[in-house]
């Protein structure tokens, strides 16, 4: 009898894990499709009309921020969400009302971005449509928050003297309150501008004051606090330094703040500091302790996370050239772009083909040489396109207008591969079910 009751409590475990495995799938897929439509595609139109007019000002600012938001919210916060929901749930024992809820906040949460990226794009009826936007994205996140919120890591001895080891725990926490409060600020802004009736899009000097809130806060953060988690063990790094780490992330909050007083030089200087106290903390230019685990993905892996953190140290020193000297966005513009697509971006594409395989169903990653491809015409088209940036907007060196669209093609290149990448791992059958069904039932 207790067997029989054992194993029905398997079989059970079993359907929710796979419950909960595809409901993540459909958070990366809707990820990754608003990464390339409304992101990725629209970023690129953008920057071909800035190159042809030399400069954002006749652009419909509406459109970059539809654009900036589609790529922070529609992907990135997409991919966390779920992420969070899964490995969430799975710590705290798979409750059941964990995957039905995680349903819900995806109906939201997609409702919200989509909505949002619509109301910029073609302003009809804004005037609503635009803080109904924001109320359901923070719908969608405070259901996540009331479900994950009571998480207990499962107790493992040989780690609950270890202190480094749980650290990322509080650093991801933070990168959390990061999201909540870009969220809110997002929410505050569209209740204002509907209030106003200006239009869409939040007034230029605002949305600066924004913008380190919606990235330094939330995903750099989360970034550091995963990197704790993962890179360890799949660079072979020793434990991070849990004081570097808290100490980063103290730094960058004061940092967002100053920020969001339009107080630049103090801002970009912690940034740096931040991201160099992080990039210390987690040993990340220090010589590997152990081999990395680099199985299922291409070797080059760790050199590419690797760039991927000289990426966030030369978006902090660029945005600190900027807060000085910056006459035409070009050196802002460059600062940001070295962040969300040089770190942000890239540390997706390294971690998430590394991780993502496994969490969705068990799989294999579809093909390591795309992947390596993928993270080979990312770093090119970002290196092209921040000296480009600088050059041209600032009128440095104006022949490199053209340059803009070129980097633009190689990233929009970068990031199809990748979403083909991941979109043909999960389309394939995962090996364990292909072993049994050549066995066979028993
Ligand atoms: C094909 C790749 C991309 C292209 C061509 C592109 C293009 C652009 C352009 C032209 C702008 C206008 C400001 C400027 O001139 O710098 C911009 C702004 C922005 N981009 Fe991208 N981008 C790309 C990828 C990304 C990614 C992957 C992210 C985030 C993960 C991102 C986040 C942002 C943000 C937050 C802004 C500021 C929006 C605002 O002003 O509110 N971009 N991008």
């Amino acid at each position: 009898m207790i067997f029989f009751r054992a194993m029905g409590n398997i079989d059970a475990i079993k359907k929710h894990e796979a419950a909960l495995q595809r409901c993540l799938t459909v958070w990366i897929v809707t990820g990754l499709l608003f990464m390339l439509l409304p992101g990725t595609f629209l970023g690129a139109w953008n920057l071909i009309s800035i190159s042809d007019r030399h400069g954002a000002a006749l652009l419909d600012p509406a459109w970059i921020q539809a654009h900036g938001h589609a790529q922070i919210f529609g992907w990135i916060g997409t991919f966390i969400l779920g992420i969070g929901f899964y490995s969430l749930s799975k710590m705290r024992g798979l409750a059941r009302f964990a995957v039905r809820r995680a349903w819900t906040c995806w109906v939201l949460w997609t409702a919200g971005v989509g909505l949002r990226w619509a109301t910029n794009l073609w302003h009809w009826q804004w005037r609503w449509t635009l803080p109904l936007s924001a109320i359901l994205e923070v719908a969608a996140f405070v259901l996540f928050f009331i479900t994950v919120r009571r998480h207990r890591s499962e107790k493992n001895p040989a780690e609950s003297g270890a202190p480094a080891s749980q650290v990322w725990i509080g650093i991801v926490v933070v990168g959390t309150l990061g999201f909540l409060l870009s969220l809110l600020a997002n929410f505050a802004m569209a209740v204002q501008g509907a209030y106003a009736g200006g239009g869409p899009d939040v007034p230029r000097g605002i949305n600066e004051r924004l913008l380190p809130l919606f990235t330094w806060a939330f995903p750099v953060v989360a970034i550091w606090g995963f990197s704790a988690r993962w890179l360890p063990t799949f660079l072979g790094l020793s434990d991070p330094d849990a004081r570097l780490l808290k100490l980063a992330v103290l730094v960058n909050t004061v940092a967002v703040a100053c920020a969001i007083g339009a107080w630049w030089l103090p801002a970009t200087a912690l940034f740096a500091t931040a991201a160099t106290a992080a990039s210390a903390g987690l040993h990340i230019f220090t010589r590997q302790q152990r081999p990395p685990k680099i199985i299922g993905v291409h070797p080059t892996f760790p050199l590419f996370v690797r760039i991927a953190y000289v990426w966030l140290l030369a978006s902090a020193g660029i945005s600190l050239s900027a807060a000085a000297w910056d006459k035409a966005g070009g050196l802002w513009g460059a600062s940001r772009h070295a962040l969300t697509v040089g770190f942000i971006s890239a540390m997706v594409f390294a971690i998430g083909q590394r991780v993502l395989p496994a969490f969705c169903g068990m799989r294999v990653l579809f093909s390591t040489k795309l992947m390596f491809a993928d993270l080979a015409l990312l770093n090119l088209g970002c290196l092209l396109r921040v000296v480009s940036e600088i050059g041209a907007y600032e009128d440095y060196l104006p022949v490199l207008w053209p340059v803009l669209p070129v980097s633009a093609v190689i990233e929009m290149a970068a990031m199809t591969i990748f979403a083909a990448n991941l979109l043909i791992t999960f389309g394939q059958v995962p090996p364990h079910l292909r072993i049994s069904t050549i066995q066979g039932p028993r």
